[in-house]
């Protein structure tokens, strides 16, 4: 008739012990603890923080680290820090990152691959340094938003370029690139900003440029390019800003150019275009 204190304490045991372990599971997903401690030692990797890994901080705390509330790195600022030599391959270990600014530092070599695992990217800014090479597994980081690598010894633009779809901002001013346009970018149709100043380009402006309807800010200044200034640009109907100076750019300043009525700034000085008022 009723249940026996003992078959009492036995159902109560095994709830009491569902209870713990479903928390445990809960514990283990929300703050996969394995995977912090990689963070950890791929930030102590780095050698970037050598003054802080051995001294028991925790790594959330350390300069220009910023973590997500269950205790992933989501960001890393370490702009004018005095880094050098190059960036280390563990980098990719820091899956969740959503922001690496290495900006105005000595650091040197090529991007490593392994970036390509940050996959929920959508920030990198090494501006001012002296990388040379961008590795083909850039196409990974499917989030990335704004890229800039303004000021260092880029030669190539790899192709898989074309596939960071997302990509609203490609900074690339100042660097060696002694190539055409690279012709991927002209797939990139969120761009708002593209600066390809001083990128020692040559050949001329195509007509392609016409598909990047988002643009805002086309910066293409002191680089060899010759040809006509191309009628669709007609279609950049957002565009702010159109910088073509020291070019040898020639023909006649397209008339279209008139109908872009958010036009603020055209700078077309030192080329070889014709003025129609003589
Ligand atoms: C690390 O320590 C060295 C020597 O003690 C010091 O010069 C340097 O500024 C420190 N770096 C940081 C980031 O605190
Ligand atoms: C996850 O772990 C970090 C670091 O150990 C801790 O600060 C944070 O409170 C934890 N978050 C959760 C939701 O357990
Ligand atoms: C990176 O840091 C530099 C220096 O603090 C800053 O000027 C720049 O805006 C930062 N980059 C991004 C993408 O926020
Ligand atoms: C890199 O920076 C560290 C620390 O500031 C310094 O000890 C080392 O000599 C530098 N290496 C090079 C190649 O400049
Ligand atoms: C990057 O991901 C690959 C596999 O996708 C893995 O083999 C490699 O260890 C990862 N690298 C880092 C630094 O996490
Ligand atoms: C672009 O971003 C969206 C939303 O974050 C994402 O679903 C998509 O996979 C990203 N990549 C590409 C290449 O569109
Ligand atoms: C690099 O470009 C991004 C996007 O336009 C910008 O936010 C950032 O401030 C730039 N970095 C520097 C050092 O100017
Ligand atoms: C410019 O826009 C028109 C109308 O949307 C389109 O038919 C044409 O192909 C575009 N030109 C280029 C070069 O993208
Ligand atoms: C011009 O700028 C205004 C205000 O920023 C914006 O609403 C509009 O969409 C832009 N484009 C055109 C073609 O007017
Ligand atoms: C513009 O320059 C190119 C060579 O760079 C030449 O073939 C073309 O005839 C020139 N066009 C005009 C209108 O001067």
């Amino acid at each position: 008739m009723a249940f026996s204190f003992y078959t009492f304490i036995a159902i109560l045991l095994f709830l009491l012990s569902i209870i713990v372990r479903s928390s445990e599971i809960t514990r283990a997903t929300n703050n996969d603890s394995e995977s912090l401690v990689a963070e950890e030692k791929a930030l102590m990797e780095t050698g970037w923080w050598s003054n802080y890994s051995n001294k028991g901080v925790h790594h959330c705390t350390w300069p220009g680290v910023r973590c997500s509330p269950a205790g992933s790195v989501i960001e890393v600022d370490l702009s004018g820090h005095g880094l050098n030599g190059s960036i280390t391959p563990q980098i990719g270990a820091l899956s969740k990152l959503k922001c690496l600014n290495l900006s105005s530092n000595t650091l040197r070599g090529e991007l490593p691959s392994s970036l390509g695992n940050l996959t929920q990217l959508a920030v990198l800014d090494v501006s001012y340094n002296e990388i040379h090479s961008i590795p083909l597994e850039i196409e990974k980081m499917e989030n990335l938003v704004s890229l800039n690598l303004t000021r260092n010894l880029i030669v190539h633009m790899p192709s898989t370029i074309g596939l960071l779809t997302n990509l609203t901002h490609l900074i690339m001013t100042s660097n060696p690139l002694q190539s055409i346009i690279p012709p991927h970018i002209w797939n990139l149709n969120k761009l708002m900003t593209l600066h390809l100043g001083n990128c020692q380009l040559y050949g001329s402006i195509p007509p392609n440029i016409g598909k990047l309807k988002s643009l805002v800010n086309l910066h293409l200044s002191s680089n060899m390019l010759v040809g006509p200034i191309p009628s669709s640009v007609n279609n950049l109907t957002n565009l702010v800003s159109l910088v073509l100076y020291g070019n040898q750019l020639n023909g006649s300043i397209p008339q279209e150019i008139g109908r872009l009525t958010n036009l603020t700034t055209l700078y077309l000085s030192s080329n070889m275009l014709l003025d129609l008022s003589k």
